[in-house]
């Protein structure tokens, strides 16, 4: 079968003959892909500027674990605060693809920014998402979601040779047995994918903070609940969203009129499908519980039965 130390060692060394002495600039997200591929940069020993770009659509705490993550891994991280940048250009935009298009745009553009000029960059593309953008490159009409791996500036580069993907012979449970074997601990390793643009596929429509911090709160509320249960490793991934509708209430002796938040975990092979999780119901109304006493906002919980297809993982 597949050898993971041999393939790992094989990586390492084709990392250092293909860079050399050039300095390599990655970005950094404090997913499994990314945090391999830093890892593996640093195994290589090349010069490496790795950039953890905060688009202010993270989620509770994230920044700071991410930081502490990379930390306790001994990789030096530069932080980005573009939060501003993001939601400012984001505000008022509630068309799905035209709020992808500001994110991915926004990200190269603060990335370059951060970056300068770079002699290489390394991307932690794994194989799936190569055969995905190759075929949304053949037809235009099956482009599903707009991909930043493959965006111009960085089918420049690759035409110069400068851009290095390690990872793109791989599937997510390869990367994760790599990660293992370079020494990355588990709770790392079995992180829930998250999104490049972030909470806001999470939040159907405009997107502002208010939205944000409610989603950021029913969502570590979820999630906990989701790790205290031992679910969080039985699941692909999970989340709590925002369903922006105002619906009638009671909370105290008041009425209420807030928005509903939707809870979503699902189980998958490569995302490309997926089955809705039949969460024991106590952790569920232990979920609801919390969020309903503690969100201020939301008034309603659902949870969400639809398979992909016909529905994604993602609200947009
Ligand atoms: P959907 O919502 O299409 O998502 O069922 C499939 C998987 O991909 C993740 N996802 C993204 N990941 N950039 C990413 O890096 C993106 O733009 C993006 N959109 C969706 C999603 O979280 C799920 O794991």
């Amino acid at each position: 079968p597949f050898k993971i130390d041999d393939f790992k060692r094989e990586m390492i060394d084709n990392i250092r003959t293909t860079v050399g002495e050039r300095q390599v600039v990655c970005g950094v997200s404090g997913g499994v892909d990314s945090t391999v591929l830093a890892v593996l940069l640093k195994e290589a020993g090349v010069k490496t500027r790795a950039i953890f770009v905060d688009n202010g659509l993270l989620r509770k705490n994230e920044a700071a674990e991410v930081q502490a993550n990379f930390k306790r891994m001994g990789v030096d991280i530069e932080t980005v605060d573009a939060s501003e940048r993001f939601l400012n250009a984001l505000a008022g935009e509630g068309d799905p693809e035209k709020k992808r298009k500001i994110i991915g745009n926004m990200f190269i553009e603060v990335f370059w920014d951060a970056v300068g000029d770079a002699e290489m960059l390394a991307q932690g593309t794994l194989y799936p998402d190569v055969i995905e953008s190759a075929s949304n490159a053949k037809s235009k009409a099956s482009v599903i979601k707009t991909h930043h791996n493959r965006v111009p500036k960085i089918l420049e580069l690759q035409a110069q040779g400068k851009v290095l993907e390690p990872l793109a012979e791989l599937f997510k449970d390869e990367v994760r047995a790599l990660g293992r074997s370079l020494g990355i601990e588990d709770d790392i390793l079995q992180r829930h994918p998250f999104p490049g643009p972030g909470l806001s596929v999470r939040c159907p429509g405009v997107v502002d903070r208010e939205r944000l911090e409610i989603i950021r709160e029913c969502d570590a509320i979820f999630i906990g609940k989701l790790k205290e249960y031992g679910w969080y490793d039985k699941v692909w991934q999970a989340y709590a969203g925002l369903i922006p509708v105002k619906t009638v209430g009671v909370k105290g002796d008041e009425r209420s009129y807030e928005w509903a938040t939707n809870l979503r975990a699902v189980v998958s092979e490569d995302a490309m499908t997926a089955e809705w999780v039949d969460l024991p119901a106590k952790l569920l109304r232990e979920t609801s519980q919390r969020i309903l006493n503690d969100v201020k906002g939301i008034n309603r919980v659902l949870y969400d039965i639809s398979t992909k297809p016909p529905a994604s993982i993602e609200w947009e």
